[in-house]
């Protein structure tokens, strides 16, 4: 079920916001099953780069790995479409670039820093307060589209099982944040940060996306699908992968959850 779309916000959003290419133009809804599906359907509808789909409550969000994403009033659930023309081997560089300008927008607004956890949880205080759904179709050397899907909770209750391991921005400095001033201000860096990564100035990507993790050095246990694999993370490499010294060697890890040893 879709609500219509809220002309006065996605104003407030937009107005004066004098980005090149992120959030030109907005859809924001009261509900909408899930800002990515929504988003899916606007480009195969042949939607323009840069569009932002907001939602104030999600009845189907969805995380990483199929999980459910719990998304009540206050939070922040938007999505953005995107037409990067990088290689598809350079995929993980967009979400490594929407990590940072989250951590960006939230320290500019609450004052509050984040820390990135790999591949794109964003932490305070050690519990989780944004996460990423980056979904992208792309071809051997070409990326058809990223939709790019971010969760925060802002001034939104955690459900009971959710509290013990994850925050929200308001719980963390005690009053309720401006939803259209922190996504203005996301909106901002994630235009400069895009804007650097389509002109191949990956190394600043990289370079600011590390300065919000503190993995390199660690150790830790990576899980995916099949197996589990313990090791020490001695960088990220060019494509956002990990580069783990395992007993058996130097492993590339492209996917997984990581928990720190
Ligand atoms: C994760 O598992 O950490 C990723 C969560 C991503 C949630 C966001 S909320 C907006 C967008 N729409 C969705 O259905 N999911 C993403």
């Amino acid at each position: 079920m879709v609500s219509r779309p809220d002309i006065s916000i996605a104003k407030e959003v937009t107005q004066g916001l004098n980005t090149k290419i992120i959030g030109k133009n907005l859809y924001h809804y009261k509900t909408i099953d899930s800002t990515n599906l929504f988003a899916k359907k606007l480009v195969k509808e042949g939607i323009e780069e840069g569009i932002v789909v907001v939602s104030d409550v999600q009845s189907s969000g969805r995380g990483r790995k199929n999980r459910t994403w719990s998304s009540p009033k206050g939070g922040l659930w938007f999505s953005i479409v995107l037409y990067p023309n990088i290689s598809p081997k350079r995929g993980m560089l967009v979400t490594m670039a929407s990590s940072v300008a989250v951590a960006e927008g939230i320290k500019v607004i609450t004052g509050l820093n984040s820390v990135i956890k790999w591949p794109n949880d964003l932490l305070i205080n050690g519990r989780k307060v944004c996460g990423i759904l980056t979904e992208l179709d792309a071809e051997m050397d070409k990326i058809n589209y990223a939709i790019i899907g971010i969760g925060i909770n802002v001034n939104n209750r955690l459900d009971i099982e959710l509290k013990k391991i994850a925050t929200s921005l308001m719980k963390e400095i005690g009053t309720s944040i401006s939803r259209v001033k922190l996504l203005r201000s996301i909106l901002k860096s994630f235009d400069a940060n895009y804007n650097k990564l389509i002109l191949g100035d990956y190394d600043s990507i990289k370079a600011s996306w590390l300065s919000y993790s503190n993995i390199i050095g660690k150790k830790i246990q990576v899980q995916d699908e099949k197996k589990v694999i313990n090791g020490k993370v001695v960088d990220v490499d060019d494509s956002g992968c990990l580069m783990l010294k395992t007993k058996r060697g130097t492993v590339r890890i492209i996917s997984g959850d990581i928990k720190f040893l």
